[in-house]
């Protein structure tokens, strides 16, 4: 789209953008090609700076917030650097002072179409990836993952009880998701409870549901959870939380397949399929007590392990295109991947927190990321600082009857500083640059040890 108040100008640039085999359309106010471009797509925008009305600038920061990778070039004969630098900050692909080389005019555009077909395509590739290596909504190709989508596959059509087990953030909740909605019961209800959120004393009434005056407060009666789920699945989320009264109700229930309501005296049948997941050691759990062998062994009939995301760093890329793209489009940014050295960040991190904890880097990232590719600046410090730089991957061999710290450090020290001053030529105040460290802190601990590096050099 061509925006200019200037008829021959628009006359123009339509000629040449038809011989060079674009669509083109052509409007005379900024107010009109905000109305075109909320209707339909455009490739690129090719606007005036300065017209009556709406100007360039305002044109342009329309376009990015309804259609952020549409690009955008500006087109001016009275130019400043400041409403260049302006039009780039408000992402502009580029300027082009007037009078310009049609030849300069079609460089750019090529290029800024070429940017844009490369973002579509970025897009296509992850979906498809993600297609490829993932199952229902699960992503990941790692050996591990591909036992676990083989898993969902014999256990999804069969009605035995399955335990879902991994540490939190795995992906548990989509594993029994994914079991549920691959499988024939599919058209009915896929009811999630966390036991370790429901109050002790309501947990029964939410699970079994109770009469009218069951106990105080029950002013209606109300169904619970299997009735609500009849036909489908219950997920029956960290399940070592469940008090063990509630796991002997549970317990009967799931071996006579039928239970009664809080107050009530007929039986209802129970046809629900039963998935129960943990970030606990159930085993450990029985074993102290504090779960019921029995209930256990009903509810472990197969057992779906998920590991940590850090025994399976190479699902990390996968995951990474996988939740890049969902937020770009939930944030509308026209980003294109992520750096290499942010990405080397995110290997070395061990994520205690699992995919969830990835999925909300990334979230923050693509939130934050002014440019094109999520860089270093976009990650958390703490993530950035932790990662692999250079100091993080200097190891030191253990001396077997133990060190003196302090001399340690000193003498560490007292090397650095001698190779920093070598590093730069004797010149402080680089050397200084080089450690991180202000030139005030370097004088005072050449002093401290004693090495002498000619006149001070603040002038440098
Ligand atoms: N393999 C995966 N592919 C795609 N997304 C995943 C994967 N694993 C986890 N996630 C995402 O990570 C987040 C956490 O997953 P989920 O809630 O299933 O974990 P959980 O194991 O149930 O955690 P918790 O024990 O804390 O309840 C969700 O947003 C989920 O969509
Ligand atoms: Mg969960």
């Amino acid at each position: 789209m061509v925006v200019d108040d200037e008829r021959s100008m628009r006359e123009f640039l339509a000629i040449m953008l038809g011989k060079n085999g674009y669509r083109v359309e052509t409007v005379a106010r900024g107010e009109e090609a905000l109305e075109r471009i909320g209707r339909s797509l455009f490739d690129l925008v090719i606007t005036d700076l300065s017209m009556p009305g709406m100007d360039g600038l305002e044109v342009l920061k329309r376009v990015k917030d309804v259609s952020p990778t549409t690009a955008v070039v500006l087109i001016t004969a009275y130019a400043t650097t400041e409403s260049a630098v302006e039009a780039m900050k408000l992402g502009a692909f580029d300027y082009v002072i007037k009078p310009f080389k049609v030849d300069e005019l079609n460089i750019i555009i090529r290029n800024a179409l070429e940017k844009r077909r490369l973002l579509d395509e970025n897009r296509l590739l992850r979906r498809e990836l993600v297609s490829r290596f993932g199952f229902s909504n699960l992503v990941g190709h790692s050996p591990a993952m591909l036992a676990v989508y083989d898993m969902i596959r014999k256990v999804q059509d069969t009605h035995t009880n399955v335990l879902i087990t991994g540490e939190s953030g795995t992906g548990k909740e989509l594993v029994a998701r994914a079991i549920h909605y691959n499988g024939t019961r599919k058209d009915f209800p896929f009811v999630a409870v966390n036991c370790g959120a429901i109050p002790e004393n309501l947990i029964e009434s939410e699970l079994f549901g109770h009469k009218r005056g069951a106990f105080t407060g029950a002013v209606t009666s109300k169904p619970g959870l299997f009735q609500t789920a009849e036909g489908g699945t219950v997920l029956l989320d960290e399940i070592a939380e469940m008090p063990i009264n509630t796991q002997v109700k549970l317990l009967r229930a799931l071996q006579e397949r039928t239970f009664k309501n809080l107050g009530g005296v007929e039986d209802i049948h129970v046809n629900v399929r039963v998935i129960a997941a943990t970030n606990r050691d159930l085993a450990e759990e029985v074993r102290c007590g504090r779960f019921r062998e029995d209930l256990y062994y009903r509810l472990n009939v197969i057992q779906i392990h998920l590991p940590p995301l850090r025994e399976r760093m190479e699902d990390l890329p996968l995951l990474a295109d996988h939740f890049l793209s969902k937020f770009i489009a939930e944030y509308q940014k026209p980003l294109t991947g992520i750096h290499a050295d942010a990405m080397r960040v995110l290997m070395s991190h061990d994520y205690p927190g699992n995919v969830r904890e990835l999925a909300n880097i990334l979230e923050r990232a693509v939130a934050l990321e002014p440019g094109d590719e999520i860089r270093l600046s976009s990650l958390p410090p703490n993530l950035v600082s932790s990662g692999d730089t250079a100091s993080s991957r200097m190891t030191f061999e253990f001396p077997e009857e133990g060190i003196d710290l302090d001399a340690a450090l000193a003498a560490l020290e007292r090397q650095f500083l001698l190779q920093a001053l070598e590093r730069s030529g004797g010149v402080k105040k680089r050397a200084a640059e080089l450690l991180r460290i202000s030139f005030r802190s370097m004088r005072y601990r050449l002093d401290k040890h004693g090495i002498e590096a000619g006149d001070d050099d603040t002038s440098a």
